[in-house]
């Protein structure tokens, strides 16, 4: 997936975005992307009403800064920024899909989103005052969920990245929320409470309440449901990886 042939497929449609927003509908949202990229959303892009649902709860008042940590084409920061008063911000290692969502950005004329291209580990956290993580980094362990080879994967890799998720939310202020979907959410640390689980427990709601020592040791990778995706998987919260409450 070349960003070459993702533009010359790309079909320049008028944007109707917010009609598709409302009516929940991806397969419609779904169509402003390239064909390509749009035949890996039911895998790798958030529903539209996961994506309503989370920006809902992660912008608490007008202008909230929210980070979408690996954006991919944008859609999670599209609907957040059409359908609240947050200012919604992408990071995305691939190249090519972070300029597909900087074109359809431009193209649907959202002003408060915009995305970058980058990888997680090189942001600091403290121009943001809450997070979204669609399981960002699974495919260092599972090879059947890479979205192409373009990106080095490795355990290693789900560590640094999981870990460094981690460090910055436990530096966070209290009164910080992050939601999650899917995955095991060990990027999460202790110190944040889940104020709400629901959608057989891939969506969760979290806002820091505590603050917690956290013992500075890589999690190790989680063990893979019987699918080989661990999205399914519910685990209580003293399972969250390798963090310590210290008390
Ligand atoms: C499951 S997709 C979710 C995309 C988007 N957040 C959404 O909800 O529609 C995960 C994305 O994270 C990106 N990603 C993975 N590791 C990353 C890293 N270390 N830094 C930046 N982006 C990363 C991948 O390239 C992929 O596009």
């Amino acid at each position: 997936m070349t960003p070459q042939i993702m533009m010359s497929e790309r079909l320049m449609k008028p944007l109707r975005l917010l009609e598709y927003i409302h009516s929940l509908e991806d397969n419609q949202f779904d169509l402003v992307y390239p064909r390509g990229v749009r035949n890996l959303s039911p895998v790798h892009w958030t529903p539209v009403t996961v994506a309503r649902r989370a920006a809902a709860f992660l912008v608490r008042e007008p202008n909230t800064r929210v980070l979408d940590i690996g954006c991919g084409p944008g859609k999670f920061c599209i609907v957040g920024a059409l359908t609240t008063g947050g200012q919604f911000t992408g990071v995305e290692q691939r190249k090519d899909l972070c300029d597909l969502a900087q074109t359809t950005i431009h193209q649907a004329n959202i002003p408060n989103a915009k995305v970058f291209s980058g990888n997680i580990a090189e942001v600091d956290f403290s121009g943001f005052d809450a997070f979204y993580l669609f399981n960002p980094f699974e495919e260092n362990l599972e090879t059947e969920l890479r979205i192409d080879d373009s990106v080095h994967f490795s355990i290693n890799l789900y560590s640094r990245y999981t870990q460094h998720v981690a460090e910055q939310l436990a530096m966070a202020p209290l009164g910080t929320r992050v939601a999650t979907y899917c995955g095991v959410y060990q990027e999460v640390p202790m110190g944040y409470e889940c104020l709400e689980n629901s959608m057989d427990s891939r969506l969760k709601f979290w806002e820091k309440t505590k603050h917690e020592r956290m013992v500075a040791k890589p999690p190790e990778a989680p063990v893979t449901g019987s699918k080989g995706r661990f999205m399914s998987r519910s685990f209580d919260t003293d399972e969250r990886g390798d963090w310590d409450g210290a008390d």
